[in-house]
């Protein structure tokens, strides 16, 4: 479990940050580089894989099932030996997904299918409270059994690997993980399926479905409907992973807030279904340019480089959720921060995730002194006056935990941070580049 020991980290206030930064590798495109070499036919390469806990834990689940996966380490190249779509083994013990619900939910996916084969997914305390029947339910429109607590909610959950037959089935939420869950799953039945979402979530599995050889049109208004025909093997690719827009958005706001901060932050995906964060900076007037655009293996790159400005206040909401949905922590921080009144709304994933994030951020802002409504879809944000040094806890949430970093660099006197080894989830080397950038 991440975040749960050592002591408070001593945050200082004041200074200004610049130089440039390579976030570490995109998550949603590691996961699912491991977990599609895994039953690809031949080896897998992946150059940029990010090697925090969420993935790792992904890489020991497809270890415990017979996948041979190099050791993760920093900036070496991993190779994952491919068994074929039917080539995972039963395991012998629990599927341990640690922390990360993406793990989770596209391993319930991928091993629905596995007819006459029984597994046990678990996690940590956080990931047992998030709801996993959003995945069982539509996976059992194509006949899976799913088993859980609560009614198949919540982990420790049993999968009773069954023959699948191919659906049409809707998504309850847009979440790309419930799509991916479903995409694996549909690889596996003995007739086509589609997939239906309500609003277009990220692509990434649609694009790296394909590139990996499956048979897969992506059709519907804005690529909602996502036709899968079984039957086409998988081959082993050579992926490269993309730094993560979800990661570089700490420096995106911070470099948009702290007086004379000016960062480039190298290599990040610009996927347009991941982009809303920088929609939002612009509609609050950021300085932000967009540098060295091209494309790596299928999914488009670039640098972006931002300076300190005067920015306004901003409103978004459900339509533009999908796309920044793990960045409304950081966007409440920046709200803080500018003239007026922000609002966000139509947020109620967020109550979700690792963390209930709404009640956390509303929480530990206000502990600095922020002017804070929380609703039950989103915060009403009233920023411009100053927020003071305080004793902050990540609540073992990553995202939550390098947000109030940021805040606290903008507080008026030296705050701490318990819990901060959370941010491990998702950018194991976050206190580092902090430490380099700030001056
Ligand atoms: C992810 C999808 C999002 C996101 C998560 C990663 C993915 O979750 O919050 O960090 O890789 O598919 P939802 O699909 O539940 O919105």
């Amino acid at each position: 479990m991440s975040g749960t020991t050592g002591e408070a980290r001593p945050l200082k206030s004041g200074g200004s940050l610049t130089g440039r930064v390579r976030v570490p590798g995109d998550k949603s495109i590691s996961h699912r580089a491991l977990l599609f070499g895994a039953i690809a036919e031949g080896e897998t390469t992946i150059e940029g894989l990010l090697p925090a806990e969420d993935p790792i834990s992904t890489a020991a689940c497809l270890r415990a099932m017979g996948v041979n996966i190099s050791p993760i380490k920093d900036g070496e190249t991993i190779s994952v030996q491919g068994v074929g779509l039917d080539g995972l083994q039963e395991p012998s013990e629990i599927l341990d997904c640690g922390n990360s619900c993406t793990t989770m939910r596209l391993m319930l996916g991928l091993l629905a299918g596995r007819e006459g084969r029984h597994f046990v997914l678990s996690g940590d305390a956080s990931l047992r409270r998030r709801p996993m029947q959003r995945v069982g339910q539509p996976l059992s429109m194509l006949g899976a059994e799913v088993r859980g607590r609560g009614g198949g909610n919540f982990a420790p959950l049993a999968v009773a690997g069954r023959k699948l037959r191919g659906a049409i089935v809707g998504t309850p939420v847009a979440s790309a993980q419930v799509k991916s869950a479903l995409l694996l799953a549909a690889l596996t039945a003995d007739g086509s399926s589609t997939v239906i979402e309500p609003a277009h979530s990220r692509d990434h599995s649609e694009r790296m479905l394909k590139a990996f050889g499956a048979d897969l049109d992506v059709g519907g208004e804005m690529g909602r409907h996502i036709t899968v025909r079984p039957g086409a093997s998988l081959t082993g690719q050579h992926v490269v992973v993309p730094g993560d827009i979800s990661s570089a958005a700490f420096w995106l706001v911070a470099g948009a807030l702290v007086p004379g901060a000016d960062l480039t932050v190298e290599n990040v995906g610009l996927n347009p279904t991941r982009t809303g964060v920088l929609e939002v900076l612009q509609q609050m007037g950021a300085q932000i340019e967009v540098l060295n655009q091209h494309d790596v293996a299928g999914e488009p790159v670039g640098d972006l480089r931002i300076k300190h400005g005067p920015l306004q206040a901003f409103t978004f909401g459900e339509e533009i959720m999908p796309r920044l949905v793990d960045e409304v922590p950081i966007l409440s921080v920046a709200a803080c921060f500018c003239e007026g009144e922000s609002r966000i709304t139509g947020a109620s994933e967020l109550r979700v995730k690792e963390t209930d994030r709404l009640a956390v951020m509303a929480r530990q802002l206000k502990a600095m002194g922020a002017d804070i409504d929380e609703h039950e879809d989103g915060l009403t944000i009233r920023g411009g006056r100053p927020l003071h040094g305080a004793s902050l806890d990540s609540e073992t949430d990553h995202r939550v935990a390098m947000s109030l970093a940021v805040a606290a660099l903008l507080a008026e006197g030296d705050s701490t941070l318990m819990r901060s080894d959370a941010a491990a989830v998702s950018y194991p080397t976050f206190w580092d580049d902090l430490n380099r950038l700030h001056h």
